[in-house]
């Protein structure tokens, strides 16, 4: 559903409610498919919220745990480990948490990196399939929602730290953005 939110280049994408029946799809799928649980392991930071409501909505066991990447958008060129898991993830079904794919390099660096560790099965559940970004192909297991190649805001996606809390997804006019960044403050959070 989409709908004008009263500020220029804003578009609601998925409300509370149509986010919350999209990760709880996915929980099902995920519970249906590792009956012996799972081991969640999410990117930080965007991925947070999503996963929160993600094991929350599955009925199996988890364990969540987390790890943390340089960004290649930030000038590093490529994707490299800051914070690696302390779980053993050697014969476990693991799955990889993302809130957005949009080029792969993440997903692709995260299958091969983790893929050395002896696990059961690797899969991979993203919120959001951006293909039109793709860079590097990968094999999505568990896809939320495709979107068409627009800037989206809110539920773990920020703005320069900002709408990540959300608990809708927004798509919005980077224009807009750029020459405010709060642009949307108002419209979104009431203020
Ligand atoms: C986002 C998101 C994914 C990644 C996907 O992280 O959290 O991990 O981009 O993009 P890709 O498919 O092009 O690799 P971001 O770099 O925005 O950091 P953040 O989550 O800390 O905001």
């Amino acid at each position: 559903m989409t709908s004008q939110l009263g500020a220029p280049g804003l578009e609601l994408l998925l409300d509370e409610s149509e986010v919350a029946a999209t990760v709880q799809r996915l929980a099902n799928e995920l519970s249906e498919r590792h009956e012996d649980g799972v081991v969640l392991v999410a990117v930080l930071r965007g991925s947070v919220p999503f996963l929160a409501d993600l094991a929350r909505a599955m009925s199996i066991r988890s364990v969540v745990d987390f790890v943390a990447l340089t960004s290649y958008r930030h000038g590093a060129g490529r994707v490299r480990m800051l914070m690696d898991v302390t779980t053993d993830l050697t014969d476990r079904d693991v799955v990889l948490v993302e809130e957005i794919v949009d080029t792969g390099l993440t997903s692709a660096f995260l299958l091969s990196e983790l893929g050395r560790r002896g696990s059961r099965s690797l899969s991979v559940c993203t919120l959001i399939d951006r293909p039109a970004r793709r860079v590097v192909p990968v094999e999505l297991d568990h896809v939320g929602i495709e979107i068409p190649d627009r800037y989206v805001i809110g539920y773990g996606l920020d703005h320069q730290g900002r709408y990540r809390n959300l608990r809708v997804l927004a798509t919005a006019d980077t224009d807009v953005l750029a020459e405010d960044p709060d642009a949307y403050v108002e419209a979104l959070y009431g203020v």
